[in-house]
């Protein structure tokens, strides 16, 4: 069942983070579901522009609506990640979408503001919330490249104001991450003092982190070691640290590089070990309980596992 994505929020707030787990297909939805289903945990389906595009937005809106029917008893939000401001405008109007991500990070402070206000009137008209962004991850955002080095920490004086401002009702913010598979080189660690002092100023409130995937050095072995050429040695967030960063108001946290390696692990090493093979679904079965398997251990450390049945109380479903 869709439902709001603040109703999540609100329950989770303070006690875990609920997953944001990017898709672009139907395996990957099965996949996603099941997982869910199997770790008993509340999530967020977020497609972004180029997920929207990869087929067609009905494509996706029609396979998630199906899976809806198919796992009954799944209780999720549907969630535009880092939207422009007219792609947040068409998934508003398409009555679809529990959420919408409002990315202008890379405008200048009061820019921001203005284009979040905007959209933030719009959706809040159709009882949607509305995700904004302040700060600078480092790594890749869309087409907008940030040097590692200029990566800047969200300032919390800046926060506090950016969100009584622009009436967005959470807010992605950069505490250390980065996106992709090639992160920071050595690893990365959380600025919690940093998530500290942002949720201080605007207790309550929820706070997104953005480029968590941990990039698993074992799996980017294995998928050199079947012919993949990934670099080595770029580590990502540790998923030891998503619950504390939970606890100190780390509500939603963004998936996506990790699924994409499981794909890429299970398909090179399926064609590598049976080169005569050309049928697609032996290996699309395989992924499935792969990326199935690899949500609901996300789901564990996110510490959100086991929470549906007082989701289901607590909202009445
Ligand atoms: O942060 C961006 C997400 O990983 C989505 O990536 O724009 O390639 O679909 P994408
Ligand atoms: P990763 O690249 O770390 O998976 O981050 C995904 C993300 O932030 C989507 O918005
Ligand atoms: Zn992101």
């Amino acid at each position: 069942m869709i439902v709001p994505t603040k109703d999540l929020f609100k329950l989770a707030y303070g006690k875990y983070a609920v997953g944001a787990y990017n898709i672009n297909n139907l395996e990957q939805t099965m996949g996603l579901f099941q997982g869910c289903i199997d770790s008993q945990s509340p999530f967020i389906i977020q497609l972004s522009k180029g997920a929207r595009a990869y087929t067609n937005k009905e494509m996706l809106e029609g396979i998630i609506r199906s899976a809806e029917k198919v796992f009954p008893e799944a209780i999720f939000a549907v969630h535009l990640d880092h939207g422009d401001e007219q792609t947040c405008y068409d998934c508003i109007d398409s009555g679809f979408y529990s959420s919408v991500m409002i990315d202008a990070s890379h405008d200048p402070f009061e820019e921001n503001v203005a284009i979040t206000k905007r959209v933030v009137e719009r959706a809040h008209a159709k009882g949607i919330s509305v995700e904004a962004e302040l700060g600078m991850l480092g790594g890749v955002e869309e087409d907008i490249q940030v040097d590692e080095k200029n990566a800047n920490l969200t300032d919390p004086d800046e926060a506090e104001e950016f969100i009584k401002q622009s009436g967005c009702d959470s807010l992605a913010v950069a505490i250390g991450t980065s996106h992709g598979a090639y992160k920071f080189s050595g690893g990365q660690g959380l600025h919690y003092d940093r998530i500290k002092a942002i949720a201080d100023r605007v207790p309550g409130f929820p706070l997104v982190m953005h480029g968590s995937s941990s990039v698993p050095q074992d799996e980017v072995k294995r998928i050199n070691a079947a012919g993949g050429k990934l670099k080595e040695g770029a580590k990502g967030v540790d998923e030891e640290q998503y619950l504390p960063a939970a606890k100190l108001g780390v509500t939603k946290v963004n998936v996506d590089t990790d699924g994409r390696l499981v794909w890429t692990r299970v398909h090179r090493e399926f064609f590598l070990d049976k080169p005569e093979d050309f049928d697609l679904r032996p290996a699309g079965k395989i992924f499935m309980a792969e990326y199935a398997k690899f949500i609901a251990h996300k789901n564990e450390k996110l510490g959100s596992a086991g929470t549906l049945p007082e989701i289901r109380k607590a909202l009445g479903v």
